[in-house]
Formats: structure tokens, C-alpha cells, sequence
């Protein structure tokens, strides 16, 4: 049956915004006083709410009334996430802040080792607990389509129980879960960089490949520098992966080597140099910013200001994940990257939907545009800039999912 939903006091739609570049409000093809039509999950009509209504008497439509004012936009998309793990890394962040450097924890043998360990001892069904249990924080934060990484197994049987955990998990919730192979995280204890990755290509990838088409590599010198990546990578690609990379966290090195490898994404970008940002200016390889991980670590953001200005496809994500990342919390870390990078709301909520499909190569969602997914929210606003202004104190009161409504607070 065909659904009609609104009036919304405003409906972002991103309809003809630009996948590139720098945006303005006037980009961000809001309509007022609009309703959507939805059949089987998918959009078939945005326009005005009283149009809508009056075609609806030839149609077997159930009308959904919103009351009050309401801002709908594209449901989150966090495209860059560690959302499997057990364990804290409290005692991390103390020593970090007493003077440890992220980079000297796991030169120790602690920090993503540790959490390693701790993913190993720890169940499956376990696992699968504590993920459902933050994929449903992060669905009343907003998210409908997120991607999770392996790389805290760091051998075959604990590689492949993670990916299995995303997939079980997908099956269990509404949102979508896209996993994305990370053998190549660190080099686990007791291996050369070079034959540990020989180990993945030969014994685990081949099997990854049956759960996800998508895989990532840390690329830094305390994790595998360009030079012992880049043959990996290659091998990868023959074998049919998309790639994502972990790139230029610490130090420059890794966007060349996305840009070269046709990456989808490069990804962190906080050691970025000016070249590596006018490379990324005219790729489609798009530019991952993960302030949630400055904010972790207490490092400087990524330069998203001027990857647009150069012309970049900019997504931003929360890298939810007990080292670098904690808090997890997509829409506070925009709020605040907004503020400190000067990037305008049109900016940054493409950044966490359209701009963010395309970083996972997903064409059907993002804009609320017809045959586009219904995945969207609603917030009990009249006015969408409130959203990022509030700085993740504003929550979605109503969510849905391929046209389910998931979320229905609103009062
Ligand atoms: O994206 N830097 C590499 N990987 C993750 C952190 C993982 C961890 O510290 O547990 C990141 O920041
Ligand atoms: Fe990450």
C-alpha cells in the first residue's frame, strides 16, 4: 500500500546537490510545506503536502498526518566505523593524557592489540550483543545505513567471527550494516608485516570475500607503511575488493596511495599536506573526515574546509571504536567540526548522506528524491539549521527505514 507523510515544515531533499565541492543553503533543495509518497519502501512523489493530498482520493493510500513542525532530511549514513569490539580503552585514554602518544601504546603492544585479545576471548554471541546494542544508539541518533570493520580478529577465525557478527546481526535490525574486511588493521604479535600480510591474502581474504566486497588497510609506518601495503592492496583489487584506506591519520603517504589504487574512500586526512588535498580535489576517490577521532585522540581535524574548496567529495563518519573514537555520536562530532572548520550545514549533512553513499558506492539512498529509499528522520523543528546547531542535543523524533517508521516519539 502507497503511504503519503507530511506536512514537513521543511524537507531537505539534496535533489540536485552537487557530489563535489563546496555547497551553499540555496544547494540544498528544500521544500516547504511538503509531504512524501512512498510505495514498497521506495519514493515515488515529494512535492507540496495539499498536491499530494488532493491525487490521493484516486489512489488506495493511507495518509500519515506529522503534527507540528517538522524538519525531514535523509536518514544518517556513517560510512566508517569499528562498531565490533569488546572491552574499554579508558586506561588508553588516561595514558594518552598523561603523555603517551597513540602510536607509542601500540608500539607497546597495547592499544588495538589489546582490544585485539579481548575480541578473541570474547563469544560471538557476545558480540553480537554488544553491536545490536550500539546499533541501536546510533539508530535513535539517526543512522540507517552503517559500515563496520573487522580488524580486531587480526587471524582467520577471529577475521572471519567478525564479519559473521555484522551479518547476524543485520539480519536482527531494520538498518542496513555494509562490512568491510580490516585484516590488515596492525600486525598481530609474533609476525613480519610482509608474511602476515602473505597470510591474508592466502588464508583469510579469499573467505572474507564470501561476506564483504569491501576491504581496509591502516597505511602508517606503526601499521603497514605504503611500500609493504601496496602489493597487498593490488592483490586485493585482483581478487575483487573495493578499497578503503585508512589514510594520512598520523602521517602523509596513504591518499596518494588511494588515489593510485582507485579507492573508493581515503579516510582520517588529520596529517593531510596541500598536495594530498588538491590529489583528492580532482579524484573520485571521496574524503573521509572522522572527527570523532581528533576529538578521542586531541588532535586537529582533518582540513575539510579545504578539501571542498579544492573540489573534493567530502563524507564525514564517526569511527565508532573503543581506541581512537568513543564517543559515537555522528551529528554532536558535525556540530562540532562545523564550527571549528567553518563548513556550512549544506556541507556537512551531505557529508553524512549523499556524500557518504557514495564513499560505500551505494546509488539508492541519501537524497529524498523518487526511487530513492524512504530512509529518513524527521526532527521537531522548524528549521533544519537548528540540527547542527544544537550540536547532537537535537535528536530525530521519528525514523523510518526502507518506508517503515521505526522511531515515533513525537509527541
Ligand atoms: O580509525 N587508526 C586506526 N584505526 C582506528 C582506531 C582503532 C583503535 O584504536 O581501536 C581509527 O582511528
Ligand atoms: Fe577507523
Amino acid at each position: 500500500m502507497q503511504q503519503i507523510i507530511g506536512p514537513f515544515t521543511q524537507i531537505v531533499t539534496f535533489k540536485q546537490t552537487a557530489l563535489k565541492g563546496p555547497l551553499k543553503a540555496s544547494d540544498m533543495d528544500i521544500v516547504e510545506n511538503a509531504g512524501v509518497r512512498v510505495d514498497s519502501g521506495v519514493i515515488i512523489e515529494v512535492g507540496p503536502f495539499e498536491h499530494l493530498t488532493i491525487k490521493e482520493a484516486t489512489h488506495n493510500v493511507m495518509v500519515r498526518e506529522i503534527s507540528g513542525p517538522h524538519v525531514l532530511m535523509p536518514g544518517l549514513i556513517d560510512c566508517h566505523t569499528h562498531m565490533v569490539w569488546a572491552g574499554s580503552r579508558a586506561a588508553d585514554f588516561e595514558r594518552r593524557n598523561s603523555g603517551l602518544s597513540y602510536q607509542e601504546i601500540l608500539a607497546s603492544g597495547g592499544g588495538i592489540l589489546d582490544t585485539v585479545k579481548w575480541v578473541g576471548q570474547a563469544t560471538k554471541e557476545a558480540l553480537k550483543k554488544l553491536l545490536h546494542q550500539r546499533v541501536l544508539i546510533h539508530q535513535s541518533d539517526g543512522i540507517t545505513t552503517q559500515e563496520i570493520k573487522s580488524g580486531y580478529g587480526l587471524d582467520a577465525q577471529n577475521e572471519l567471527k567478525m564479519l559473521e557478527v555484522i551479518h547476524e546481526v543485520n539480519r536482527e535490525v531494520k538498518v542496513d550494516l555494509i562490512p568491510t574486511f580490516l585484516g590488515a588493521h596492525v600486525c598481530p604479535k609474533g609476525y613480519e608485516r610482509a608474511s602476515y600480510l602473505d597470510y591474508l591474502l592466502t588464508e583469510v581474504a579469499p573467505k572474507a570475500k564470501l561476506l564483504t566486497h569491501r576491504a581496509d588497510a591502516f597505511i602508517e609506518a606503526e601499521a603497514f607503511p605504503v611500500q609493504i601495503a601496496q602489493p597487498y592492496l593490488m592483490a586485493l583489487k585482483n581478487l575483487g575488493f573495493d578499497l578503503t584506506l585508512h589514510a594520512d591519520q598520523f602521517s602523509s603517504g596513504g591518499v596518494a596511495l588511494a588515489v593510485q589504487m582507485g579507492a573508493k574512500s581515503a579516510d582520517h586526512l588529520e596529517a593531510t599536506t596541500s598536495q594530498d588535498i588538491a590529489l583528492l580535489g580532482t579524484s573520485n576517490t571521496v574524503a573521509v573526515a572522522l572527527p570523532g577521532a581528533s576529538l578521542g585522540l586531541g588532535m586537529a581535524f582533518a582540513p575539510t574546509r579545504a578539501l571542498l574548496d579544492a573540489g573534493a567529495c567530502l563524507a564525514i563518519a564517526s569511527d565508532w571504536n573503543p581506541g581512537s573514537a568513543p564517543n559515537g555520536d555522528l551529528l554532536a562530532q558535525c556540530g562540532i567540526l562545523a564550527a571549528h572548520q567553518k563548513l556550512t550545514a549544506a556541507e556537512t549533512l551531505s557529508g553524512i548522506t549523499f556524500r557518504a553513499a557514495q564513499a560505500l558506492g551505494l546509488t539508492d539512498r541519501g537524497r529524498l528524491v523518487p526511487q530513492y529509499l524512504f530512509d529518513a528522520i524527521a526532527f521537531p523543528t522548524h528549521d533544519y539549521r537548528e540540527i547542527l546547531y544544537q550540536q547532537g542535543t537535537l535528536k530525530p523524533d521519528m525514523l523510518w527505514k526502507k518506508g517503515d517508521l521505526l522511531i515515533n516519539s513525537a509527541t
